[in-house]
């Protein structure tokens, strides 16, 4: 196990970290979208959806515990790539591990990453421990236990300043995501002059339509609903 541990470490091997789990959360996004886009369509929509979820429940929880794993590795890996980064760059403040990149050719996403990626971290904190806390472990409304998960949301959403966090949060979410992506290709060698401006593009579209579709989502019920039920 030696070696792969040495592998792991090793400058390419924590990019390669990187990459792979960054292009998990990618997935996971656009399936985590896509399933609160039934949101829209009102509470029996979005409540049928989470219920159909209870059903395969084991399998869901082992998901989670990879995701977990995923966003555990991902983060660490991020920190250390970037705390190298700090000691080779004399101590700048931003960090950026994208391959073949100067300062002068890096942009705004990528010089940015660690603060993106740490704003992206608390609110991921806030997110489950509202949500998730109450959609699984205990909901002082009863909402839960009853299956009427699409008011818990409703009721979220209504207070101004967990909406305004939302937005924020999933705004510089896309940032992230607008280098990440592009980043993790790089990783895997896709930088050829013919095809990368391509998958930059591509990354960039992902990354708007990540940020403006989670955020469409406090927006909406923010003003639509207001907090009422
Ligand atoms: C703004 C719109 C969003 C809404 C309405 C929303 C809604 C939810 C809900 C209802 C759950 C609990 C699901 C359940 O346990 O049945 C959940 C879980 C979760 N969310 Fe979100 N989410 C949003 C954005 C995000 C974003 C931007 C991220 C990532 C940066 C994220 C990451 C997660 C994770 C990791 C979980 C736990 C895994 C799971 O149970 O599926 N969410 N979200």
């Amino acid at each position: 196990m030696g070696w792969l541990w040495e592998s792991l470490n090793s400058s390419i091997g924590k990019k390669i970290v990187m990459a792979v789990t960054g292009i998990f959360l990618i997935i996971f996004l656009i399936v985590h979208l896509i399933g609160n886009i039934t949101l829209f369509f009102g509470p029996d929509a979005f409540n049928g959806y989470v219920s159909t979820l209870d059903v395969v429940k084991p399998l869901i929880r082992v998901i989670e515990v990879v995701l977990l794993a995923v966003f555990i590795f991902h983060i660490f890996n991020g920190l250390r790539l970037w705390l190298e980064n700090k000691k080779t760059q004399g101590g700048k403040f931003f960090g950026k591990y994208r391959v073949n990149a100067s300062s002068e050719n890096s942009s705004f996403s990528s010089r940015t990453m660690i603060i993106s990626g740490s704003i992206v971290f608390i609110f991921l904190v806030l997110h489950l421990g509202t949500f998730f806390w109450r959609f699984n472990v205990h909901d002082p409304q009863g909402y839960a236990d009853t299956h009427q998960y699409f008011f818990i949301v409703s009721e979220l959403f209504g207070i101004w300043w967990y909406s305004a966090l939302y937005v924020i949060a999933v705004l510089l979410l896309g940032f992230h995501l607008n280098h990440g992506f592009q980043s993790a290709f790089q990783t895997f060698g896709w930088n050829n002059k013919k095809y990368f401006p391509l998958i930059q593009k591509f990354g960039t579209v992902y990354a708007i339509i990540m940020a403006l579709g989670f955020a469409s989502m406090p927006v909406y019920f923010f003003f639509f609903y207001g907090g009422n039920l």
